[in-house]
């Protein structure tokens, strides 16, 4: 013990050296920006190219997505007139051209692609050394530096998943790992997990995975929405008194501690936080406060074209319209804004600065952003980026040294 006890106290003590005198990229404390394909489809001004790209605002970039051939179990492109006809891959790369600290890395998975394709591929041991293999010559020819495995979700049967997926993503992201190393890669495996307690136990071997995997990115968003039958913010940070039942628990510090909890190493875990909306109809206009009873979700936006969802720029220029009220969750510290029985849960810059400080106070790595094509990126209500711009100057502030709070290290060196 007592020598276990010393070799902590160095490591710890050499890496708050390091933290002080030059600290390296590494231990920045992370600002990753998801960037997704399919943004570039919409109507001028609002396509959003890989060349639109704020490379200056993020110390990663992910592009979405790429899928798991069903047939094959290999990895492969989902859209293949962007990824590769228009070069798609080669031209994010490229960006490093221009952003020479910026880190490059791919999300395989993602909502539409769904879970069935990973439960398949990850059940046996030949498919996943055949998906692995894919994976390391697609790293190598395209030069990411790292992959995200965004498998939505695991052991969720309505989502063709099983319960060995549960093992089998734990077997899946070590083989990834390995396979790596294998190839003297520096290349990083992330997985992104929910922060919603009733997916943990079905799905996750939450020790297990933290241990493996090098980052762990929590989605703090989409704890709610229209399918919950009441109006809400979907990332709220703590119980309000009306989260009852299954509702209880399922905010964004409670997910957090439970992924600390089982073992997840801080400086492991990123924050995943929402520049997105989730809207309602409410049933009666007169009762709109948090947690009323809502109808169905709110109308599509013009350009993300999806009910129950409008992105940040799409809700700022909405709420320049007369007659709106808006509101704050004292709480869950998110906003909110109503007008007669249309409902809007969301996330502003102070809302964002919250969790920042949070994240900070937890020791964490850093914060994941989804995504930049939802930020007002035109500039439509003020200054372009605003959600973007204020993340990035909070993140900068808290990887100063002198900052006086720094990310963890010497806090736990104080504490020890
Ligand atoms: C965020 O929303 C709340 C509630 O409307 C408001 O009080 C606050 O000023 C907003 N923050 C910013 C930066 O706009």
């Amino acid at each position: 013990m007592v020598v276990l006890g010393s070799v902590l106290r160095m490591l710890l003590l050499w890496s708050l050296v390091e933290t002080h005198y030059g600290a390296t990229a590494e231990q920045r404390p992370r600002l990753i920006c998801h960037y997704t394909t399919w943004s570039q489809g919409r109507a001028n001004p609002y396509s959003y190219r890989i060349e639109d790209i704020p490379g200056d605002l993020c110390t990663h970039v992910v592009y979405n997505f790429v899928g798991v051939d069903v047939e094959e179990y290999e990895l492969t492109t989902l859209q293949r007139e962007i990824d590769i006809v228009q070069n798609g891959f080669g031209r994010f790369i490229d960006l490093k051209k221009r952003f020479p600290d910026l880190k490059l890395h791919v999300a395989v998975g993602g909502w539409d692609h769904g879970g069935a394709p990973f439960s398949k591929m990850a059940a046996y041991r030949n498919r996943r050394q055949k998906f692995v293999k894919s994976v390391v010559e697609f790293m190598a020819r395209y030069s990411f530096d790292g992959l995200e495995i965004v498998w939505l979700y695991p052991g969720s049967v309505e989502r063709g998943g099983t319960p060995n997926d549960k093992d089998n993503f734990y077997y899946l992201i070590d083989d990834l790992k390995r396979a790596f190393q294998r190839a003297e890669q520096p290349w990083e495996v992330a997985i992104q997990v929910p922060a919603d307690h009733t997916r943990f136990e079905i799905g996750y071997q939450q020790d297990a995975l933290c241990e493996i995997a090098d980052y762990v990115h929590i989605a703090g968003y989409d704890l709610r929405g229209s399918w919950t039958g009441f109006a809400d913010v979907h990332s709220p940070m703590q119980n309000r008194p009306h989260d009852q039942g299954n509702y209880r628990g399922l905010n964004v510090q409670d997910g957090v501690e439970s992924w600390l909890s089982k073992g997840c190493r801080p400086e492991n875990v990123i924050l995943g936080v929402p520049l997105l909306g989730r809207t309602f109809l409410l049933r009666n206009s007169q009762q709109n406060a948090l947690g009323s009873p809502s109808s169905g979700p709110g109308p599509k936006g013009q350009h993300t074209y999806s009910e129950g969802y409008l992105g940040y720029f799409e809700i700022c220029q909405k709420l320049k319209e007369p007659n709106w009220r808006m509101r704050w969750d004292p709480i869950g510290l998110c906003p909110y804004a109503y007008r007669g029985t249309q409902w809007i849960g969301y996330e502003n810059a102070t809302s964002l600065e919250e969790k920042v400080k949070w994240v900070t106070s937890k020791g964490l790595a850093g914060i994941y952003a989804f995504s930049l094509d939802l930020d007002d990126y035109r500039g439509k209500c003020g200054e372009a980026y605003p959600l973007m711009k204020s993340l990035h100057k909070l993140i900068e502030n808290q990887a100063k040294p002198d900052s006086g709070i720094g990310f963890g290290i010497d806090r736990e060196i104080f504490g020890y």
